[in-house]
């Protein structure tokens, strides 16, 4: 019986559009797509979506800075963001921005019911206000003196030096970062989603999704601390959809990014001619299997609020949350300004995108933990595994099939070739559960097996024989064959190199589905070399890129 195909939804976390991407967005829409590429290729239905975060004050305030309208500035970077994933072969179904209709459609709707099934609460609150900008300042807009150990300018909501946390209003000496002026204290009318009514209703949830359990453990602290109403609302001047029913109150930007999910597969239905509509692909009752991909900074808005919200609304809630560390670059964290930096396409003109996506993949697993990118380590990894071990078995072996036409032969070691056709099928369990790191280390271990084969039997050495002709083919042929399993293992993570792998083995739609198929008798194309050493050069200049900012 053959199994039933998943029908799954999976999302990367939507970056911010008011600046180019950086390494850090790279690993997550990385991860992502290794694990959307193996699922397809695992047989499942895969809908893959992403879309620019539009709304919020820094959009507003850098399209002024800019001199733009904060439309343009997010088509501007939409546009440049997915052309960019997309050199990193991250290749979405669709890639949209939360400024949409059908965006705007889902969050009134959401809203709506939410607010209908009584989760939406109004209260009155004080915040500091730029009289001078006429603005109320978010925590990061201000700055003052902590209330706690006096240390002089902090933001409005934590303290660098003690770690205290405490309101805006608390600061002592607060000054607006817009105009430096000392601002007033406001109150205005805000709107809460209830969330401390769905306790439980969370908690359901996350007994029965698949969450990771240092995501579980994360949640628990939440729950410790106690959970609190969400202010949902922002006062105008602000970047956002309007409140339905009030003139000048908008949702928060935390609010629709996550349902940008639901306007971005409305939008894919749409482009593809779809009868359904999002609605029907992420109710309450539908098949698909919803999947989000996020950073452990952005946990409580995805594992909480999230699930919540959809709970009021009668929508789906996500099956799972899969949640990555952060990207530190040389063993230190990324930042502009300290010389540690690098975007993502300084990398693309320099290196493949496979070498990046094979490093990464080699170093995650399903936990939280940091992933330090190391551009010496790199260049060793990329060199030694892909290049000396993996590409190397066909390098080494083409030669003897060259002299024969390029035809492998009928006869193989097929006890090896079997073993490794099943160690590939158990390697792609490793790709479902994102322990990446152990299926390269497994597909390197075969690498190994594949390379000692041809070295034990040196066929170099039987070639100055004639007699030996039909083993020298044997050699070669069974080489290939390992070649050929080890590409297919490979392919969710250098989808260029399997591609060209296929081409030269002549078998363009070659996949897991048909591994237990040998290569005999068949004819494959002209050698040529399929990739080259990472020089010193190459990385030399990355490393001169990533210190200038
Ligand atoms: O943290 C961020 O970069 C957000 N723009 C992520 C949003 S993900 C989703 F909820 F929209
Ligand atoms: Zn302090």
């Amino acid at each position: 019986m053959t199994k039933k195909k998943k029908e799954l939804i999976v999302t990367s976390a939507l970056p911010y559009a008011n600046g180019p991407l950086h390494f850090g967005h790279l690993l997550e829409h990385i991860q992502t797509d290794i694990w959307v590429r193996s699922q397809r290729i695992l047989g499942n239905k895969v809908i893959y979506l992403c879309a620019s975060d539009a709304h919020g004050t820094p959009i507003m305030m850098k399209a002024e800075e800019e001199k733009t309208s904060p439309e343009e500035l997010v088509s501007k970077y939409m546009i440049e963001h997915k052309n960019t994933l997309k050199n990193f072969q991250v290749l979405h179904d669709c890639y949209y921005q939360t400024h949409s209709e059908e965006n705007r459609k889902y969050s009134e709707l959401i809203y709506n019911r939410a607010f209908e099934n009584g989760y939406i609460q109004k209260k009155n609150i004080k915040q500091l206000f730029d009289e001078e900008k006429k603005l109320f300042l978010a925590d990061r807009y201000v700055r003052g003196t902590c209330p706690k150990c006096n240390a002089e300018n902090q933001y409005g909501d934590n303290c660098d030096a003690c770690g205290a946390k405490y309101e805006a209003t608390d600061l002592i000496n607060p000054v607006s970062v817009f105009s430096e002026k000392t601002p007033i204290i406001k109150e205005s009318e805000h709107l809460f989603f209830s969330l401390t009514k769905l306790e439980e209703e969370i908690k359901t949830w996350i007994d029965k999704s698949s969450l990771h359990e240092n995501v579980i453990n994360k949640l628990q602290e939440w729950f410790k601390d106690g959970l609190m109403d969400w202010d949902i609302s922002r006062d105008a001047p602000y970047f956002g959809f309007k409140i339905p029913g009030f003139e000048d109150k908008f949702f928060y930007v935390w609010l629709d990014a996550p349902i940008g999910y639901i306007g971005t597969l409305e939008k894919y239905l749409k482009e593809i001619g779809s009868r359904d509509t999002a609605e029907t692909l992420w109710g309450e009752d539908s098949n698909f299997e919803i999947y989000h991909f996020i950073g452990k900074d952005i946990l409580n808005f995805h594992a909480l609020f999230w699930p919540a919200l959809l709970h009021a609304a009668n929508f789906k809630k996500p099956s799972n949350v899969f949640v990555h560390g952060f990207l530190t670059l040389n063993g230190n964290k990324m930042s502009k300004s300290k010389g540690n930096f690098l975007l993502a396409d300084q990398y693309t003109e320099i290196l493949e995108s496979d070498f990046l996506r094979y490093y990464l993949a080699s170093k995650l697993t399903n936990k939280i933990d940091d992933i330090d990118l190391n551009l010496d380590d790199l260049q060793k990894k990329v060199n030694t595994d892909l290049v000396g071990k993996f590409i190397n078995i066909a390098s080494r072996v083409q030669k003897f099939l060259k002299i024969k036409g390029n035809k492998l032969g009928n006869n193989l070691e097929d006890e090896l070739v079997d073993k490794c056709i099943s160690e590939a099928k158990d390697i792609y369990e490793d790709f479902k559960d994102l322990n990446y790191s152990n299926a390269c280390k497994r597909i390197m271990k075969l690498a190994d097996i594949a390379n000692q084969y041809v070295d034990h039997n040196e066929p170099w050495v039987l070639a100055k024989e004639n007699v030996n002709e039909k083993e020298v083919i044997k050699i070669a042929s069974t080489a290939l064959n390992l070649f050929r399993i080890l590409n297919i293992c490979l392919e969710p993570i250098i989808p260029n190199t399997a591609f060209k792998i296929k081409q030269y083995l002549n078998i363009p739609k070659d996949s897991l589905e048909n591994i237990e198929i040998k290569l005999t008798n068949h004819e494959i194309r002209e050698f040529k070399p399929l990739m080259m050493r990472i020089e010193d050069e190459k990385i030399k200049f990355l490393k001169e890129a990533s210190t200038n900012g």
